[in-house]
């Protein structure tokens, strides 16, 4: 076992039975035990007493024992953690070959795979159904990091949407760093023993629906030139429906889990949400099969934005769901601790200053510790929100890819002290009722605009931090 493998263990372990990922100074504990470290070397390597290490790996090693129902301390831990990955993988393996033939990792097991990716293709009688074997795809996924989970969290409701409510289309959306990958990522070993399959691509590059297709089927039919019913002569079909329809066969066939990430990069920039880029229309073909045609896999997508066309089939469509992530609220106290900052009584505001949203959290964390070594209250006592350079790109790329409309909309509100109401884009932006209507829709469906009753009307604001980049534009 090398220090990696201690790590991913201890990790899930430790989320198994907490629900939670070990934070920085877990690992560091984890890690320098492994490395034979004296607490008062760990405690140089991360900046901390050695009193509070000795605290934090007493309670960890506490947690462990109690997990592996033996005492685990910082002198056996790596021998007890060993045994138990020994023990535990045996019985794993022979579990999964006397029922489910073996499993298959492309990324992340500790041990090689134990088939290789070409092997023989899929079984298709339902019989042998039972025969085959989890595959998983990870290859584009990202790592497993510290993840804070809450209750009431987005993680259970996917959970549930998918164990319970046999959704097959779930859409997560929101502003990029509200932590849509994380949660999706984590969400896997959640429900892995649900699936046959898993897979997860990145539409980061914009790959047109014919590559996308092909990849699935590919990784879905286990072959390297799918030879699936359907293609004539074996040869993969070029008309998309067909290919289409075979996808949906797999889908069928073993209960697959399918990740598309990053699918704000095939819709357009510069008009209302949600709408495709020229050329990539033929993926809402794919989601809406996938939402409307009875199978047993699901589809999960991640967006800054839902893609339009799911939105006309989510209403009455108990099978697809969506999501919209708006930042950790409370939760995100424990990545201000984590990163060791003071005044814990101004973190709230911090927290909703920047929208509990992660990222952009970090990114803020980074300046306090900095330029006020960790002080939250002299931080706020500066105004306005600071950007720095890093989130400025961020907030470049979600303004960008507005319509002209709804630039007129978030200036207007960046320019009010008090939020905005219906009357008052009447009078000062250009356009007609429908189009502010629908400029104002789009905002909500970003995620970059929020509603709030006010006695007889509804009117709208925007978040600090992008009222601050709007502000700055416009100078
Ligand atoms: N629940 C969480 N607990 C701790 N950190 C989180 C959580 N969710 C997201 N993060 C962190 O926030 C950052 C942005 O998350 P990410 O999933 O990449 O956002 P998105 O995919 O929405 O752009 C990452 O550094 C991630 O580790
Ligand atoms: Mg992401």
């Amino acid at each position: 076992m090398d220090v990696q493998e201690l790590l991913r263990l201890a990790d899930g372990l430790v989320f198994a039975k907490t629900g939670k990922r070990l934070d920085d100074l877990q690992q560091a504990v984890v890690r320098g035990t492994w490395q034979g470290k004296r607490y008062s070397e760990i405690s140089k390597e991360v900046h901390c007493t050695e009193r509070h290490v000795r605290n934090i790996a007493s309670k960890l090693w506490q947690t462990l024992s109690e997990i592996l129902d033996e005492d685990v301390m910082k002198s056996n831990l790596r021998s007890t953690m060993e045994r138990y990955e020994f023990s535990h993988f045996s019985n794993f393996l022979n579990l999964n070959f006397v029922e489910q033939g073996n499993i298959n990792f492309c990324t992340e097991t500790p041990h090689p795979p134990k088939t290789p990716q070409n092997s023989p293709p899929t079984q298709t009688s339902t019989e042998d159904n039972t025969q085959q074997k989890l595959r998983l795809d990870l290859r584009d996924a990202p790592d497993l990091k510290t993840f804070y989970n809450y209750p009431n969290s987005p993680l259970t409701a996917l959970e549930n949407a998918i164990a319970r409510q046999n959704c097959r289309l779930l859409t997560i959306t929101g502003m990029a760093g509200t932590g849509k990958s994380s949660i999706a990522r984590n969400l896997i070993p959640q429900i892995q023993t649900q699936f046959d399959r898993i897979i997860w691509r990145s539409l980061r590059t914009s790959p047109p629906l014919e590559t996308t297709l092909k990849t699935l089927i590919q990784f879905l039919s286990n072959q390297n030139l799918p030879l699936p019913r359907g293609g004539e002569g074996g040869v993969f079909p070029t008309n998309t429906d067909a290919q289409l329809s075979i996808l949906i066969e797999y889908l069928r066939e073993n209960r697959c889990l399918i990740i598309l990430d990053d699918v704000q990069q095939i819709l357009s920039s510069g008009q209302l949400a949600g709408n495709y880029k020229p050329g990539y229309e033929n993926y809402g073909t794919l989601f809406k099969l996938i939402g409307e045609i009875p199978h047993n896999s699901c589809l999960i997508l991640n967006s800054w934005e839902p893609p339009s066309d799911i939105l006309t089939f989510t209403d009455d469509n108990s099978a697809v769901c969506l999501l919209h992530l708006t930042g950790l609220g409370e939760a995100a106290t424990e990545i201000l601790r984590e990163k060791g900052l003071l005044d814990e009584e101004s973190w709230p505001e911090l927290i909703e200053l920047y929208q509990g949203n992660p990222l952009w959290l970090k990114l803020v964390v980074q300046t306090i510790n900095n330029l006020f070594n960790g002080r939250v209250s002299q931080y706020l006592s500066y105004q306005p929100v600071f950007l720095s350079d890093e989130l400025t790109p961020i907030l470049q790329q979600h303004y960008q890819r507005l319509s002209e409309i709804e630039k007129q909309a978030i200036a207007l509100i960046s320019n009010e002290n008090e939020p905005v109401s219906f009357t008052q884009f009447m009078a000062k932006c250009q356009g007609s009722q429908v189009e502010l209507f629908k400029a104002i829709q789009s905002l909500d469906r970003r995620g970059m605009s929020e509603k709030l009753s006010c006695e007889s009307e509804t009117v709208f604001t925007i978040p600090p931090v992008l009222k601050q980049y709007v502000k700055m534009v416009g100078e």
